[in-house]
């Protein structure tokens, strides 16, 4: 599948079937000031949780696109109300089977009030079947032993884990994150957006690569294949 960044925790992975999205954050980014967001195709949008750096352009992008808005349920029916009428509500634990592949909603330590202050849910992230892999997109979240349920489950292929600090998870908990789920092959996401979340990307690739693993972070507009 290809995987496009559109910066801070927004992806869009193309499937054999559908263009996914996930936490679209784009125009309030000014990291990402070169992503149009006119341009980008989705059928289904995948929404973590209701904070503002996650959803600040679902409503224009769901409405050019006529995607389904895939979350828990509060943000689903929020979604709704906002004109995305052909959401898809979730609760964790929960399973999905869309043509694309297969989704579960699973847990997230975080909170995940809306911008208008519409209550979010609890927060979650997302194991996903497409393609014969199987990812994790993790949200935001601290570390949690919740994790290593995940790795018992499935073979998870590659994750999407947050790595700036200070909301979330930092990279050294991101790197015993990954071992949780027994998984080699991270994507960076979560950091250098705005001031609370620098990292040093160079340590943090050293970091990951001392014990063996991958931390790859994309470029903002890039793309890769996995
Ligand atoms: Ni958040
Ligand atoms: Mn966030």
């Amino acid at each position: 599948m290809n995987i496009t960044y559109y910066g801070h925790s927004c992806f869009g992975i193309k499937t054999d079937q559908a263009n996914l999205l996930f936490d679209p954050f784009i125009s309030p980014n000014k990291l990402a000031e070169k992503v149009d967001i006119n341009t980008i195709e989705a059928d289904f949008i995948l929404v973590s949780h209701g904070h503002e750096d996650h959803v600040a352009d679902l409503i224009e992008i769901g409405k050019r696109t006529n995607a389904k808005v895939i979350s828990n349920f509060e943000i689903a029916t929020w979604a709704a109300g906002k004109g995305l009428a052909d959401g898809h509500p979730m609760n964790h634990g929960g399973n999905w089977k869309f043509d694309f592949g297969n989704v579960k909603y699973v847990n997230a330590v975080h909170s995940s009030v809306l911008p208008d202050g519409t209550y979010g849910g609890n927060p979650g992230g997302f194991v996903v079947k497409a393609d014969g892999l199987s990812f994790y997109y993790a949200g935001d979240t601290a570390l949690t032993y919740d994790m290593k349920l995940l790795g018992d489950y499935d073979k998870i292929d590659f994750a999407f884990l947050p790595i700036g600090d200070n909301f979330t998870m930092d990279i050294n908990d991101a790197l015993i994150a990954a071992d949780f789920i027994k998984c080699d092959k991270i994507i960076g996401m979560h950091y250098d957006t705005f001031g609370f979340i620098e990292i040093d990307k160079a340590k943090a690739k050293s970091l990951f690569a001392e014990k063996g693993k991958e931390l790859i972070l994309i470029e903002i507009n890039e793309s890769i294949t996995i």
